[in-house]
């Protein structure tokens, strides 16, 4: 009796989703929208990317682009997806979505925690306006010493191993000095990469992101049963990362709700509490949070560990693989590197110890180009996802339900 109801509950849903996705795809179809072709309830077209590695993925949705037209419509399991790589669009898009794809805060969620990145709605305007401070270019600019510094001993690390006749890989150097340069600027904290502990966490990062980034192009591993069943050994790795950067954080949270005690304390004993002739010292993200309040409320432990969480994950590997591209695309490409060398030497020559300053970046305008270049030849980031809680025209063509866009 039991798995007679069982199986009529099953066809029901099947039928009921197969209903759905006709009504939907004839919308779509009334307006020119193209789709792949054999959609299946339940999974959708998520056939189309069995069996693909991390690296196949983005190469298949950049040809589907190419067979499909810039905009078509697809369904990634059972969500409704309009996949978008049409400029026209982007800012109709990111004025008017309301939130953020299930499909992808879901497996963020898991990796970085519920920070900026994951947030959407009247929660993100509340922790963005909060956070805005430490987005300030001013702050940023006043980091530039600690940039220097962090590159300085990426250089001395990689020329122990840069003898012109070895192979090595540069990139867990580079993140070493991302993760480091994160952690310095947004709270404080200077991190020695020889360091145990340190080793151990930029390690947690590494493992962290190599595990779960598998999730984001297998959909099947997105229940957390799932990829325990099917991948223990990733599960546990990346369980265990997750409890030592958690561990590490909480370690320097309270260190530094200790070190703004005591500075508050002695500030009110020596009356020195708002130094109106050098002005008041700008916070960093962590004194930020720290310091501040949602609904009335200080912002409790988990929020920041997310807040942490989201900045090392979004910042550190977005900019380490973005200098390794930089770096592939250099080797490529001599006569590039050789006018981008010159444009470095010519601000360098005479003092090729020097530090750099603000100055000297805005002078490197050839690198920045090389840079522009990297990201749009190796996007690190080539989509983004946002859903709309309505139907939406844009232009004369599309209805939208759920958005999901793309810049290849
Ligand atoms: C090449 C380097 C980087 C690239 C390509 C990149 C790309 C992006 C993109 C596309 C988004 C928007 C995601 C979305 O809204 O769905 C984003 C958001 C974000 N990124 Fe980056 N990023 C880079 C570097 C960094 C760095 C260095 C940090 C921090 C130290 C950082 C922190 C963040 C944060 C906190 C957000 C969420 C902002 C918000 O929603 O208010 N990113 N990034």
């Amino acid at each position: 009796m039991f798995a007679l109801l069982v199986i009529i509950a099953l066809v029901t849903l099947l039928v009921w989703h197969y209903l759905h996705m006709r009504s939907v795809a004839r919308k779509f179809s009334s307006q020119g929208i193209a789709r792949p072709p054999l959609t299946l309830p339940i999974i959708g077209d998520s056939l189309l990317f069995l069996g693909l590695s991390r690296t196949e993925f983005p190469i298949r949705l950049k040809n589907l682009f190419e067979r499909f037209g810039n905009v078509y419509h697809a369904w990634i399991g059972p969500y409704s997806i309009l996949m978008v790589a049409d400029v026209n669009y982007y800012k109709v898009i990111l004025r008017d979505a309301v939130s953020k794809p299930y499909i992808t805060t879901y497996v963020l969620k898991q990796a970085v925690g519920a920070g900026l990145l994951v947030v959407a709605g009247e929660e993100w305007r509340v922790r963005r306006k909060m956070l805005n401070p430490a987005f300030h270019i001013k702050l940023i600019e006043s980091f530039i010493e600690v940039f220097d510094e962090h590159s300085r001993t990426l250089t001395q690390r990689l020329q122990q191993h840069a003898d012109g006749k070895s192979t090595f890989d540069i990139y867990p150097f580079i993140s070493d000095m991302a993760v480091c340069t994160i952690f310095e600027t947004t709270m404080g904290f200077k991190p020695d990469p020889n360091d145990l502990d340190f080793r151990k966490y930029s390690s947690a990062v590494h493992d962290f992101i190599f595990n779960e980034s598998e999730r984001l192009v297998k959909p099947w591993l997105l229940p957390r049963f799932a990829y325990y069943m099917l991948r223990y050994r990733n599960f546990k790795k990346s369980s265990a990362a997750t409890a030592y950067m958690r561990d590490f954080h909480t370690k320097i949270i309270r260190k530094k709700r200790q070190e703004l005690e005591e500075t508050n304390n002695n500030a009110t004993q020596t009356g020195d509490v708002d130094d109106k002739v050098s002005g008041p010292k700008r916070q960093n993200f962590l004194e930020i949070l720290l310091t501040s309040s949602i609904d009335g409320k200080p912002v409790s432990d988990d929020v920041i560990h997310d807040e942490i969480l989201t900045m090392v994950m979004a910042g550190s590997d977005t900019s380490a693989h973005t200098l390794c591209y930089v770096l592939y695309l250099l080797s490529r490409h001599p006569d590039v590197q050789q006018k981008a060398f010159l444009e470095i030497f010519s601000l360098y020559a005479i003092d090729s110890e020097r530090s750099i300053t603000m100055q000297d970046l805005s002078k490197l305008k050839y690198l920045e180009c090389v840079i522009k270049e990297t990201l749009r030849v190796y996007p690190i980031v080539p989509f983004c996802g946002r859903v709309f809680d309505e139907d939406k025209v844009v232009g004369t063509v599309c209805l939208l339900t759920i958005f999901f866009f793309y810049c290849f």
